[in-house]
């Protein structure tokens, strides 16, 4: 019998359909490999299993038991547990408080910490985790993060453990002690979901693998069965319905040109060209290093070794108020965290990168702001009554829209988009898309960072993709094909 059995499972987000009736089985004592490309549905599928979201119809199955998973208590009640792949410890907290959120030892009603200490320390002495129980969880590297997440869940006598890309940002070695823990799970007869894009690394741990494509089961193999090549050729072929508003203007000189650039761990020798009314699309698997090759670019980090030229003449982007005044912008793939200020108006989001332009003699020009905050609001269809209403009361795409208005005032040259359309409804997404194209239209350029294939080919003029933090190659639009991208994403993994 299955540990668990999900059949016909379906999930829309925003009224799109993202799960088209799934089905996956997991058998006890094994690790099964769940694979796709970005978008297929995978992390979606799991969330379904750990209560996060709840599926719109379908089955789940735990020993043979149907049951409902109404919510993530429900989930860890049933004995799922999932590492996620954006980890969300509580930072401020000890490791063991981590481990034992809301399970602490009391005594007379408050928390027994010596106990809380004591316990924790046998726990990750039993696994051989050699992390001390009392350090802050913002202490510790991710990959120690990922550790304690794992003795949290095994603290919990989870039978379900899902991980979700849990090797894209630890190293070889780290690797080794996640998958001596993978096996003493597997001896206790628990049962692994194991997401990664790491082949070697899946054959060396899965049992069997099932392949997702664009929101639909493909098939299940056992691992000792099937080849690299037969997963890749099952993953690709994503359906290519959308309608793009994609329009192609000409081409003209070189806007941005990167030679070499160099972050150790981040990004590795990436040279590519940016020109005057173009989208260049940037693709690559989660953790392949594009976002952090955009910090650099926007300043916010600082490449070790490589050049950046704009318009021809070599710059350092000391910093993002460097790059915002070199006519750089980006809209970030975190809209809410670090894209805008939620509780704030409308008006001061799209005012806040640019408030001294407002300013004369240490006044805000009031009259000048209103008139800006209207113009902006009137030509990227900001669909809001009051613009003294709070960001966070807008649709997802308003607020995206809200952040574009925020960097369409600083004038720039070259917007980076990261993940443009992530969460946003398919009217929005249409109407993002057609300011893109104004925007490259009017001789600008626009890097798009995507992870999804279908906007990804439908809206760039090239494509860049990188694998594991290296360039993998590029394409021009009459070579798109979704083969040679998923096989470019795959070079170095
Ligand atoms: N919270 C969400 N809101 C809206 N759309 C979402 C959300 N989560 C995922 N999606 C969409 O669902 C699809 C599947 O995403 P996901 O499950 O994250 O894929 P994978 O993990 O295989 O890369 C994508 O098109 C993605 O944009
Ligand atoms: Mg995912």
């Amino acid at each position: 019998m299955s540990l668990v059995e999900l059949k016909g499972i379906r999930k829309s987000f925003y009224g799109v359909e993202v799960l088209h009736g799934v089905d996956f089985s997991l058998r006890a004592g094994t690790v099964h490999a769940l694979m796709g490309e970005n978008g297929a549905g995978k992390s979606t599928l799991m969330k379904v299993i750990a209560g996060v979201h709840k599926c719109d119809s379908g089955s789940i199955r735990i020993d043979g038991k149907e049951v409902e998973i109404e919510s993530p208590a429900k989930a860890q009640e049933l004995g799922v547990a999932m590492i996620h792949q954006e980890l969300s410890p509580v930072l401020e907290m000890s490791v063991a408080e981590n481990i034992y959120l809301g399970r602490e030892p009391s005594h007379l009603g408050f928390v027994d910490y010596a106990q809380l200490y004591r316990q924790t320390g046998e726990l990750l002495e039993e696994l051989r985790i050699p992390i001390n129980p009392r350090a802050k969880m913002k202490s510790l590297r991710v990959a120690d993060q990922q550790m304690v997440e794992i003795a949290k869940a095994i603290s919990q006598n989870a039978r379900i453990v899902i991980m979700d890309e849990p090797t894209s940002a630890i190293t070889d070695n780290e690797v080794d002690s996640l998958f001596r823990m993978i096996r003493d799970m597997k001896a206790r007869d628990v049962g692994i979901i194991y997401i990664s894009h790491k082949m070697a690394e899946i054959f060396q741990i899965a049992d069997d693998i099932t392949v997702l494509r664009d929101g639909t089961y493909v098939n299940t193999w056992s691992a000792s069965e099937v080849d690299n090549d037969t997963l890749i050729h099952n993953m690709v072929g994503r359906e290519l319905k959308e309608q793009f508003p994609k329009i192609t203007v000409p081409i003209g000189e070189t806007v941005l040109q990167v030679n070499n650039l160099t972050l150790t761990g981040q990004y590795e020798d990436i040279s590519f060209e940016l020109h005057r009314g173009e989208i260049l699309g940037f693709v690559g698997l989660v953790g392949a290093g594009r976002t952090e090759l955009m910090h650099s670019i926007f300043g916010m980090t600082h490449p070790e070794q490589g050049e950046i030229y704009l318009n021809g003449t070599q710059v350092q982007i000391k910093s993002p108020k460097d790059a915002i005044q070199k006519g750089i912008a980006y809209v970030t793939e975190d809209r809410k965290g670090e894209g805008l200020v939620l509780p704030m108006s409308v008006y001061h989001n799209t005012t806040l990168a640019s408030l001294k332009d407002f300013e004369s003699s240490g006044l805000i020009q009031k009259a000048k702001e209103d008139k800006v905050v209207a113009e902006q609001v009137e030509a990227l269809g900001i669909k809001v009554n009051n613009v003294r209403l709070p960001v966070k009361s807008l649709s997802g795409g308003n607020q995206q829209k809200v952040v574009l208005a925020k960097w369409m005032i600083t004038s720039p040259d070259i917007i980076i988009f990261d993940e443009p359309t992530r969460g946003i409804d398919v009217g929005a997404k249409s109407e993002i898309y057609k300011i893109m194209c104004q925007f490259v239209s009017q001789g600008h350029a626009i890097i798009m960072i995507s992870s999804e294939m279908p906007e990804a080919m439908g809206m760039s003029d090239r494509i860049v993709v990188l694998s594991n933090h290296k360039y993998s190659g590029e394409l021009s639009r009459e070579e798109f094909s979704q083969e040679a991208i998923v096989q470019m994403q795959f070079k170095y993994m």
